[in-house]
């Protein structure tokens, strides 16, 4: 059975204390020379917590900020423009639970002749057990990994994420979480199934999907760069959050969990600062499958690296597309 590191969320909340002091060795290295002028930075899940802060930071940096949303359309968008005093601000709605709407917003892009320099999949839940999407599959899943999936390989074939031959280069940047260190080898007997599970797997979903999420990440950086790096792919855990994150706990759970999250968990703006140095910093510029663990390089779990997991994962992950998304090939049979 698969398994991620925590299967109780008070444990998982308390290993995020020790995050709270550790030192930040990179964090100087980020400064306000790092601008973001004439760049367009898209964000997932920037209504809320980290996403949120992602877009404001960008934005006073002066980039074009399009915020993927499936809620608080306008009003998160008219927020980040009062808070960075930018105007060049836009919200375009997807539901990463739903696959159409995967596609609706990637021809949004392609209709207004929109190119990404920097792509920010930050958008995620942690839910209380399964829930099935209209494809069939648990929308853990089908939102922490597998939109993900659809979203970089339609960017990618559509040219909206271009593969460049010269710097600099576009990045694209996984939210993931240092959680994910020790969860289990993929599962494929439960991958992309819809089964009942009690609330403890449902809270060791969150870590081991981070696991198949960095899996993916090092599996198509792998692919993408083959024989140069034309895209720059990270991943990166930005330490503890306090966020909208446990927002579907039970009530007892989450009084709890927001205690926590008030007293030793960094605000979003902070939070985000890491994500803003691998999103710009030359540090970065012309690498690719770097970890960062807030302001700290890492390496992932190892399993992660395993070239056999990332060619099942790349497998199984098209094969299931293939299977709910037929009437949509080309994205999924694309050579790089
Ligand atoms: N909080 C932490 O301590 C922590 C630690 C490590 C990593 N992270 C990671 O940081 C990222 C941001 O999380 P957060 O802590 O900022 O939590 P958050 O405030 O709950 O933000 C999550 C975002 O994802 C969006 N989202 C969820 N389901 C979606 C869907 N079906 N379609 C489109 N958007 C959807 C949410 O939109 P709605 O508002 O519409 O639900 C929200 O904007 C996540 O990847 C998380 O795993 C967080």
């Amino acid at each position: 059975m698969a398994e991620g590191r925590f299967t109780n969320p008070v444990v998982a909340s308390l290993a995020g204390i020790k995050d709270f002091f550790t030192r930040q060795q990179l964090a100087s290295r980020l400064t306000e020379a790092d601008r973001a002028d004439g760049k367009t930075v898209m964000i997932t899940g920037a209504n809320s917590g980290l996403g949120f802060a992602l877009a404001v930071n960008f934005a006073r940096r002066g980039a074009k900020v399009i915020m993927a949303c499936r809620s608080q359309i306008p009003e998160a968008g008219e927020k980040v423009k009062k808070l960075s005093g930018s105007q060049d601000v836009e919200m375009r709605y997807v539901d990463l639970s739903k696959i159409g709407t995967i596609h609706e917003f990637v021809q949004s892009f392609v209709r207004d002749g929109i190119t990404i320099d920097i792509c920010i999949l930050n958008a995620a839940v942690a839910l209380p057990g399964p829930r099935k999407t209209e494809s069939g599959q648990d929308e853990f899943f089908q939102v922490n990994y597998l939109a993900n999936v659809t979203l970089t390989l339609l960017l990618i074939k559509h040219s909206i994420l271009e593969l460049k031959m010269e710097s600099p280069l576009s990045r694209l940047i996984f939210i993931s979480s240092d959680s994910h260190q020790g969860a289990t080898y993929i599962d494929y007997d439960e991958f992309g199934r819809y089964f009942e599970y009690g609330v403890s797997k449902a809270i060791s979903n969150y870590s081991y999907f981070k696991l198949v999420l960095n899996t993916y990440a090092t599996e198509l950086s792998r692919r993408v760069n083959s024989g140069q790096v034309r895209l720059s792919i990270h991943a990166i855990c930005p330490g503890p959050v306090h966020s909208n994150i446990v927002k579907e706990a039970p009530w007892l759970l989450r009084m709890i969990l927001n205690g926590i999250f008030w007293i030793v968990f960094r605000s979003p703006a902070k939070a985000a600062l890491p994500v803003v140095y691998m999103a710009l910093s030359p540090d970065y510029e012309g690498s690719t499958n770097e970890y960062l663990h807030m302001f700290n390089p890492k390496k992932m779990d190892p399993k992660v690296y395993e070239p056999a997991e990332g060619l099942k994962l790349w497998d199984r992950s098209t094969r299931l597309l293939k299977d709910i998304d037929p009437s949509h090939m080309d994205y999924l049979e694309q050579e790089f």
